[in-house]
């Protein structure tokens, strides 16, 4: 085994009880929590069982008969993972007896086994091949020419891993992964005795059975059955990293597992409180884009964008850019240049971008892409909690009686989240969808919602007053919790709102096209537990867990609001098991909120209008702070069509392709004068750029990201960046040739300051992290050591709770004859965002085009077949995808993703936004959809201008290879 990278394995999960029990283990006495196996209890007192089918990320099975062992006065020899302990046993765990049953066993496994252990992929990390050792087989009696699996064919279906079943020796443990850990159910054994085998589905290939990659059962394996393809590649990894997922909110853990400067594989960390040992497809294995072709490694810069690119030296292109900035800012004004921080970038990195803008620009002209997806979360939820953050822990649904999920497909954008929501739920947890669309979490394996409230698109708010007019009117109130955390005045006057006649079910029914009693069970259920609203007298956790669903419309914040007061109401906010919780999109998209990505907000949500707090950062930086909000993205755009905003430094965020209406914001881009993107790829929105940065993937920097559940986690790097500098390492030359010196020498110095400068940061230091592997903010003298896990346990952070009222506004996308379905927008679990990275791995063979999906009955009406080309038209623009005929989709609706930049999915949504934020409605849509047989206008347009790009990209790279001076850099 290679010791460097396993961590303990206790054979069995740690069980959590008040009660202790003692007993004596090979002489020496234990203590442990009551209900613990003899094997965990052992480990935990270092002693190693021998063990094959028992793994602590899975309940015991007890079919190995590896780990028996005696017990005084008991006859026989039990085996110790299924043998809970007992006070004042005496057991024995090494006596010559069980060592010859051991043996035993191990001969008959190693009968049936391929004896090519030294070229093997799994040579030096297989436990059966340990267990050999450790049971002390030194020969096998039976011989390998009676029946055996030595001839089964490989399944190598799965672009990521292999099964070889002549390796298996049925030990259970990926079905149990598959249906414990993934929840997917996507394995069975097939078989009795001896013909029993590991089958994916009706005994289907891996790709074409129900499994979606997560790689649970490839963990679990004990045995090279099965494998990662990296690792039968490469072999078997020499040193590992922990270091965070880049993808999304989630913020699983992995150990980045090494062979000098290259991944052999990335294994979900069991220590990450965000995964706890588990992943998705995307983390654990579709990383190769960090390596891939299209990586672009030299700084480039051209005068217009029809010039070809000219590599440059690093020296030249931030020289460039600066000059740019400055000629700009000479000639337009202080005001006419910002910056965008990226999400997927690190803490430290968007700190610095702010920075840079603020000091070294001087306005606030910043912002992020937090602007498009949650910036009504961090408004609604400061109005009425005070902090612009979830408030539990991903932990906190394993005590959750209820979970109401809004706009959100935890299984696709959030899967791992999703594994823990479903075990929750296969313990017997309700569940409440509300979703325009029949998502997996409405029916899948083991779980189907008790209601799933299917809405027409921008009826969200409309659908969360009926519930709490439910609450209110049928006396469900949590009365003494309010009447001691939260504002009177507001719950009064919110309280008379909701019980209006006109939000009753059955006035909104018609208007969010839910049925009346829908809504009144939902509300009940989510209220006490149970459909009919009775009060049982025990306490009921309900948990609301919403996506961009809900903040993705023109009542975005109204929504956050109303999902806020809902929980106020029912008293579940500020324990475990309860509150409202946002599913944030990207890996960092919560940090980069933190860190004063807004116009109006230095870092930890301060106002810049605060004479104090702007003067603890003038203080820090030298600088004078301008105290006037700077410009959000979309008015950023406005300003440069009105010829006032000229130059925009834009970090590792794709706004031509994720905004909505693409032709404005490209219009908007052609409008500027210099447009540095600072980018790992030439991304849709580098193809309007002058300079271009070379950015760094999360393996070749270090830093932090905080997921969505305010935890801040390190990134490790792991490989030297690819173009020689990480990106804060970038800003920081920008900054210096701007004139504002910026001197950091590592990240830890930059989260210093973060630190020093954010109360709810000032207590987060890299020592800290890397002692207790993460940190929860608001992480403070006044928090325990590791920060807080869940918010507003004893007071809001506003001090009382304050309800807002609700009041339901159709928006202006309204269906006409010309435009008459909705179309609404969301992800699918093997691609990711704007598809930059997965586009560019193996998970395009699960999904390589958007689609649109469109009820049997619409498309019937207008005579499209599944699989049909289908012209989209919208009031923005029009593209053409393939059609879907599915019923998970409602009449009247249509529905596609938006991960391929030829779907040209934004260009037909709008840019209507959210009153308070302008986060734009990307989720209502008013369409046409027609069958057709050629790219729209706008495709044709778009494949011409790529083709360009990509070709003035070339004879950029081509030159660069000619030019001594570039090819030494
Ligand atoms: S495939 Fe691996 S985990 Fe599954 S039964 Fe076979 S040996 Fe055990
Ligand atoms: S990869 Fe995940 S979903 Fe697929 S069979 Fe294994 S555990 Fe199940
Ligand atoms: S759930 Fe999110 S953070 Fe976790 S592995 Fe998947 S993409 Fe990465
Ligand atoms: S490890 Fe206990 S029976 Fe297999």
């Amino acid at each position: 085994m290679l010791d460097h990278l396993k961590e303990t394995d206790y054979g069995t999960p740690e069980r959590v009880s008040d009660n202790e029990v003692t007993l004596e283990i090979d002489g020496a006495a234990v203590t442990v929590a009551a209900g613990t196996s003899l094997m965990r209890a052992a480990v935990e007192a270092g002693i190693k069982v021998p063990k094959l089918c028992a793994t602590d990320s899975l309940e015991p099975f007890g079919s190995c008969r590896l780990c028996l062992v005696e017990i005084e006065g008991r006859k026989g020899f039990p085996a110790s993972c299924t043998t809970p302990v007992e006070a004042g046993m005496k057991v024995r765990t090494q006596t010559p007896k069980l060592q010859e049953l051991r043996k035993g066993v191990m001969e008959l496994y190693i009968s049936d086994h391929p004896l090519d252990c030294l070229t093997c992929s799994a040579n030096g990390n297989c436990e059966l091949q340990d267990m050999a050792g450790v049971t002390g087989l030194r020969n096998v009696r039976y011989g390998f020419d009676g029946a055996n699996h030595l001839k089964s064919q490989k399944d190598e279906s799965n672009p990521y891993f292999s099964y070889d079943p002549s390796k298996c020796i049925v030990c259970n443990r990926c079905v149990r992964a598959c249906e414990e850990t993934q929840g997917t159910f996507a394995l069975t054994i097939q078989g009795r005795g001896f013909e029993s085998r590991v089958s994916p589905g009706q005994d289907q290939p891996f790709m074409e059975s129900e499994c979606v990659s997560c790689g649970a059962c490839v963990e679990a394996c004990p045995t090279a059955t099965l494998q990662e393809k990296s690792v039968i590649w490469l072999g078997q990894p020499e040193h590992s990293a922990i270091t965070t997922c880049a993808y999304c909110g989630v913020g699983c853990g992995f150990k980045a597992e090494m062979k000098g400067n290259e991944v052999v594989r990335m294994v979900p960390w069991k220590d990450g409180k965000a995964n706890e040992g588990h992943s998705c497809v995307k983390g654990r294995f579709a990383w190769g884009y960090a390596t891939h072709k299209d990586r672009i490694t030299r700084p480039m810069i051209r005068s217009s964008i029809s010039d070809p690119w000219r590599e440059v030296s690093w020296e030249e292109a931030i020289g460039y850019a600066a000059s740019e900035f400055r000629r700009i800012q000479a000639r337009y004004g202080k005001d006419s240049v910002g910056g965008i921080t990226s999400s997927r970038c690190t803490n430290e990195e968007a700190y610095l971008v702010q920075k840079l803008i603020r000091t070294a620009f001087g306005n606030n002209n910043v912002d992020t892409c937090a602007r498009v997806c949650h910036s009504p979360t961090g408004y609604g939820l400061g109005q009425t909690f005070g902090t612009s953050a979830g408030t539990q822990t991903f932990k906190s649904v394993e005590k959750a009686d209820v979970i109401m999920v809004i706009g959100a497909n935890p299984a696709a954008a959030h899967p791992v989240f999703a594994s823990r929501m479903k075990k929750r739920l296969r313990e017997g947890a309700k569940l409440i969808v509300v979703d325009p669309r029949e998502t997996e979490m409405v029916r899948s394996p083991h779980v189907r919602a008790d209601f799933h409230l299917q809405l027409k698109p921008g009826t969200n708010v409309a659908v969360i007053t009926a519930l709490a007019h439910v609450i209110v009117t049928e006396g469900l109130l949590a009365d003494d919790y309010i009447a001691e955390r939260c504002d009177e005045k507001s719950f009064g006057e919110w309280k008379a709102f909701v019980a209006r006649p006109e939000n009753s079910p059955e006035a909104l029914a018609a208007v969010s096209g839910v049925p009346a009693e829908q809504l009144r069970g939902a509300a009940r259920l989510y209220a006490t537990g149970n459909a009919e609203g009775r009060r049982t007298g025990s306490q009921v956790n309900a948990a609301i867990y919403y996506g961009l669903g809900v903040t993705e419309h023109a009542q975005g914040s109204t929504m956050v609001m109303g999902i806020a007061n809902l929980a106020m109401a029912t008293g579940n906010v500020g324990r475990e098991g309860v509150g409202v919780n946002p599913l944030r999109g990207q890996n960092n998209v919560q940090g980069s909120c933190d860190m004063g990505s807004f116009p109006h907000e230095l870092p930890g949500y301060r106002h810049i209008s605060d004479t104090t707090v702007r003067s603890q950062f003038e203080a820090a930086w030298g600088v004078e702070l301008s105290p006037e909000p700077g410009l959000r993205i979309p008015n950023m755009f406005d300003a440069a069509q009105a010829g006032s905003f000229k130059g925009l430094y834009c970090e590792g965020e794709d706004i031509v392709q994720s905004d909505p209406n693409t032709q404005h914001v490209a219009e908007s881009l052609m409008a500027m004068e210099c447009l540095v993107v600072q980018d790992i790829f030439l991304n849709e929105t580098a193809k309007y750029a002058h300079v271009f940065l070379p950015g760094a993937s999360f393996l070749e920097k270090d830093g932090t990201f905080t997921n969505a559940e305010r935890r801040i986690s390190r990134v490790r790097k792991v490989m030297p960046p690819l173009a020689g500098y990480a990106d804060w390492e970038v800003t920081q030359l920008l900054s210096n040739a701007l004139g504002y010196p910026m001197n950091y020498t590592h990240p830890r110095e930059i989260m210093a300051e973060i630190a020093a400068l954010t109360p709810t940061f000032s207590g987060v230091s890299y020592e800290k992290i890397d002692q207790h592997g993460s940190l929860q903010w608001p992480c403070n003298d006044s928090t325990p050591e590791t920060g807080t896990s869940i918010m507003h346990t004893a007071r809001f952070v506003r001090g009382k709770g304050r309800f807002i009222i609700t009041q339901y506004v159709p928006s202006d996308e309204k269906v006409t004859q010309r435009f008459p379905l909705l179309l609404t927008t969301g992800r699918i679990l093997s691609q990711y965002n704007v598809g930059a990275q997965t586009r560019r791995t193996a998970n395009n063979q699960w999904h390589s085009e958007d689609r649109l999906e469109i009820h049997p009955h619409d498309a019937q009406d207008r005579g499209i077949r599944d699989g049909d080309w289908v012209g989209i038209q919208s009031r923005a623009g029009d593209t053409v995808l393939r059609a879907t005929v599915t019923e998970r989709i409602q009449p009247g609706v249509v529905y596609t993703t938006f991960h391929f930049p030829e779907s040209g999915a934004n260009v037909i949504t709008t840019d209507s936004s959210d009153w308070a934020t302008n986060c734009p409605e990307y989720k209502v849509t008013a369409v046409q959809v027609m069958p057709v047989a050629q790219p729209s206008q706008w495709q044709k347009s778009y494949s011409r201008f790529n083709a360009v790009q990509l070709g003035l990209l070339d004879a950029a790279a081509r030159a660069g290879r000619e030019d001594p001076v570039v090819s030494a850099k």
